[in-house]
């Protein structure tokens, strides 16, 4: 339980640098699937965590993403 709270409970933040950035968690487990979408406008922020449901984070459009291994915008080459 210890590890999988120290994997599961990460956060991550995302800064929508446009209008319409998505946000998509994928189920945990065998089957990856999504299971929720979240719509950002530009300058919106969300604080997401890793949970015993999600265990991958899809994001569409242009934002920053900061996580523990760093920082990084999705539209870098
Ligand atoms: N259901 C998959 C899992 O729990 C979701 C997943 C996590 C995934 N990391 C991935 C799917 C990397 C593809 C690639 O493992």
């Amino acid at each position: 339980m210890n590890d999988f709270n120290e994997l599961a409970g990460e956060y991550i933040v995302i800064k929508a640098l446009e209008n319409g950035v998505t946000i998509i968690g994928l189920t945990r487990g065998r089957d990856t699937k999504f299971h929720h979408s979240e719509k950002l406008d530009k300058g919106e922020v969300m604080v997401a965590q890793f949970t015993q449901h999600t265990s991958a984070i899809k994001i569409r459009g242009r934002a920053e993403v900061m996580t523990k291994h760093g920082n990084l915008r999705t539209d870098q080459v």
